[in-house]
């Protein structure tokens, strides 16, 4: 029996955790769904975005299933939060072309990997007498060797000739300065794997005008979260697109996209960023039979067009694109 935490959050967050579980219990796995709490709604009944006893769950299992929350002002974001709580200090966003969807490039496939624990988003803020407002941004060489490490081995695994160290030690020369040096050092543990760096700003545009020199990116925190969604725009949009907080001990998998509120409640919230992500959980969990097929089977369905969300073109509800996977599993 492989014990799951679910947080659904709030709005689509909801509604694409459901689908999810659905997915996952159609497949012949030994499952049992924890349900938690986080977000908006959890806020207004508990006083709280994220309550101790959501950290306790997810600690007490393997993996997490997130959907999305909305954001409350002035208050911590529960998956940053979360992500720290449970180390889950990489995360991995796979970037690849879907056939049949409109995008600049159908010849795209890279991974994104970024840290998940520091950086800008170590979320110390201060403000003097509300003139000043400055934010520390935090490298440590354990976090940096951690993701780096990561990214490495996670080329290793699958196949993957290159990873490029993004960063911008021009500037930050401390900081990224540290970042980078630690990824030339580990490189030298990865003869087989190329190893080069680029700036930021370039790997901005780098990722408009030529995505297909890339195949695994390593990151730090900021700079992760803005390449992953101007990634995620060169094939297909928020939608379709997966990411996995791993650690060592827990993985926490969500979609990219946030509660949707424009969408909430009318049932056509696209179910495939989440599906996506629950692939990449089953791989975490040992899985890797149904994380192939369920792959396969999203790919499937999307080249068909028949079962698609208005997002995407279509004019299907989110049960007929979970249905549709579904069947597509039992049938390759
Ligand atoms: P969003 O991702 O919720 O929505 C942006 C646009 O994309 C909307 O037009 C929405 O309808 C569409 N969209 C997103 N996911 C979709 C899906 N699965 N199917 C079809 N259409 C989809 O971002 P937005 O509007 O900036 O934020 C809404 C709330 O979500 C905010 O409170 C924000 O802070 C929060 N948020 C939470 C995240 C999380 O929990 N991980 C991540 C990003 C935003
Ligand atoms: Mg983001």
């Amino acid at each position: 029996m492989i014990k799951i935490t679910t947080i659904p959050g709030d709005g689509i967050g909801q509604e694409v955790v459901e689908s999810g579980i659905t997915l996952l219990e159609s497949l012949d796995l030994n499952l049992e769904f924890i349900e938690a709490k986080a977000g908006k709604d959890c806020f207004e009944k508990c006083g709280t975005t994220l309550p101790e006893e959501t950290i306790k769950k997810a600690k007490k299992t393997k993996a997490t299933m997130f959907g999305a929350i909305t954001s409350v002002p002035e208050k911590k974001s529960p998956i940053i939060t979360l992500r720290k709580e449970l180390n889950a200090y990489a995360n991995v966003r796979p970037i690849k072309s879907f056939e049949g969807i409109k995008s600049l490039y159908n010849d795209i496939d890279f991974i994104i990997v970024r840290e998940n624990t520091e950086g800008m988003y170590f979320q110390n803020e201060t403000c003097e007498k509300n003139d000043i407002a400055i934010a520390e941004r935090v490298i440590t060489k354990k976090a940096s060797e951690k993701v780096i490490n990561f990214a490495f081995n996670k080329a290793k695994i699958n196949n993957r000739k290159k990873v490029t160290c993004v960063h911008k030690a021009n500037v930050l020369k401390k900081t990224d300065g540290l970042f980078k040096e630690t990824f030339y050092k580990i490189s030298n543990n990865y003869p087989k794997i190329d190893a080069e760096d680029f700036y930021v700003d370039a790997t901005a545009m780098y990722l408009v005008m030529k995505p297909q020199i890339f195949d695994v990116i390593v990151t730090t925190n900021l700079f992760g979260d803005i390449l992953s969604d101007e990634a995620a725009g060169l094939v297909g949009g928020l939608g379709l697109a997966p990411s996995g907080n791993l650690g060592d001990k827990h993985g926490i998998f969500e979609p990219i996209h946030g509660s949707a509120p424009d969408i909430a409640g009318k049932k056509i919230a696209n179910p495939i960023a989440m599906i996506l992500s629950m692939s990449m959980m089953l791989e975490f969990l040992g899985e890797k039979y149904y994380s192939d097929k369920i792959n396969i089977a999203t790919e499937n369905v999307i080249k068909k067009r028949k079962s698609l969300t208005p997002d995407l073109g279509g004019n299907a509800k989110t049960i007929d694109v979970v249905n549709a996977i579904i069947k597509e599993i039992h049938e390759i």
